[in-house]
């Protein structure tokens, strides 16, 4: 089993790092191969929308995305994670999203897919166009959610880290990833 988690924070110590690493801790410890990247690391440009994709079977932009897509290939289990950002996605995230444009649909069939979600508001409501927006775009790509964790109410870096509650859920949800089949 190997998890891959892709973390659309550019915040460093951030409260999205903090619950990925206890989420891939937990995976490790079930016995999963685990691994991340962060997006504001990667040079992952977003789609022009020039449709070369859709004529040659790839993207044009040769940037790091060709390398995280393999990594995404040999993966059982991507753990995607943004913080919300004016009630949506960071622009690292959506950026990332947006290239999946340009890939054959099978890529995506039956993946299984985790959110992590912090938010500064502690209303779990803010969340709700992101949580949409993954939701209509796992159903239809045929992608399956199995995990969500959803975290309200920290705002400033490494605030995660006082949360008990929101460790043990994230570490919780990586053990049951860590042996699923
Ligand atoms: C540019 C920006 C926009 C934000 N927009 C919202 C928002 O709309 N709603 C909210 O509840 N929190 C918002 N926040 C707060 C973040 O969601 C919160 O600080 C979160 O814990 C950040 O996660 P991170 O530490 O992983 O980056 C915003 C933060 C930034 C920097």
């Amino acid at each position: 089993m190997e998890i891959l988690g892709i973390n659309g924070s550019p915040r460093t110590g951030g409260n999205t790092e903090i619950l990925l690493d206890a989420m891939l801790a937990g995976a490790e410890e079930a016995g999963a191969t685990v691994s991340s990247v962060k997006l504001s690391n990667l040079d992952v440009s977003p789609c022009r929308a020039c449709d070369s994709c859709k004529r040659t079977g790839e993207c044009i932009q040769k940037d790091d995305m060709q390398d995280l897509l393999s990594k995404m290939k040999e993966c059982d289990v991507w753990i995607l994670g943004t913080p919300v950002y004016w009630w949506g996605a960071t622009a690292q995230l959506k950026a990332f999203i947006d290239r999946w444009y340009g890939i054959d649909r099978e890529f995506f069939r039956n993946r299984k897919a985790v959110l992590i979600i912090p938010l500064g508001s502690s209303n779990p409501k803010t969340a709700q166009h992101v949580l949409g927006m993954f939701e209509d775009i796992f159903a239809y790509l045929g992608m399956k959610q199995i995990g969500i964790l959803l975290a309200p109410g920290v705002y400033e870096r490494g605030e995660a880290k006082k949360r008990s509650d929101l460790i043990e859920e994230a570490t919780r949800l990586g053990k049951s990833f860590g042996t699923i089949k």
